[in-house]
């Protein structure tokens, strides 16, 4: 295990275990629908890969990048979009897919923005949910777990840009943000 890593929360097989009851749900919910499956970078990059690939009907794939966070722990309550999606919304059903829904700040303002470019319907597939932290409502219309408030890393969470490639979910020890 990584040296900064306090404890494992979610390791690949439990991640495989949701991401498979979630890509069921999909498949009842969605089929025959061709849904516009928005990955939010770069966060959900691990998860969105790992889903789309249980999903049994075509879906297309497109990518919007955005950050709240900076390098910080807490996020700044400014969305900031890098990259806009290439493919034009209006009329699609879109499926979002997020790593983890923090404040709920990210995903308020994206759906605002997709409701303006005239979305047919808007969903939400997150992997993690902290409810606890909420400042904007929003909540996802499919969940893989809820998680305690800690500072998570790992499958595409990162803090400080590190620590994206773990194959699991952990736990930062404090120390390593506290330095
Ligand atoms: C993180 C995470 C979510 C968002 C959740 O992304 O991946 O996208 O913050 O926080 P919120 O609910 O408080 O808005 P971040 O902005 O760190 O960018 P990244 O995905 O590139 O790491
Ligand atoms: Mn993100
Ligand atoms: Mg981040």
């Amino acid at each position: 295990m990584n040296d900064d890593i306090l404890k494992v929360l979610y390791s690949k097989d439990d991640i495989d275990a949701i991401t498979s009851r979630l890509a069921e749900q999909i498949n009842r919910d969605y089929a025959g629908k061709n849904p516009l499956v928005i990955c939010i970078l770069k966060g959900a990059i691990m998860f969105m890969t790992d889903l789309v690939r249980k999903i049994d009907d075509y879906v297309e794939i497109d990518f919007m990048d955005v950050s709240s966070y900076g390098d910080e722990t807490e996020s700044s309550g400014e969305v900031k979009v890098l990259k806009d999606l290439d493919t034009s919304v209006a009329g699609r059903d879109l499926l979002i897919v997020e790593d983890i829904v923090d404040t709920g700040r990210t995903l308020s303002y994206l759906i605002k923005m997709f409701q303006t470019r005239n979305a047919a319907s808007i969903k939400i597939c997150t992997l993690m949910d902290k409810p606890e932290r909420r400042i904007k409502t929003v909540k996802a219309d499919y969940v893989g777990t809820q998680v305690p408030n800690e500072f998570v890393v790992g499958y595409g969470l990162d803090y400080a840009e590190k620590y994206r490639n773990l194959p699991y979910i952990g736990v930062l020890k404090p120390a390593v943000y506290q330095e």
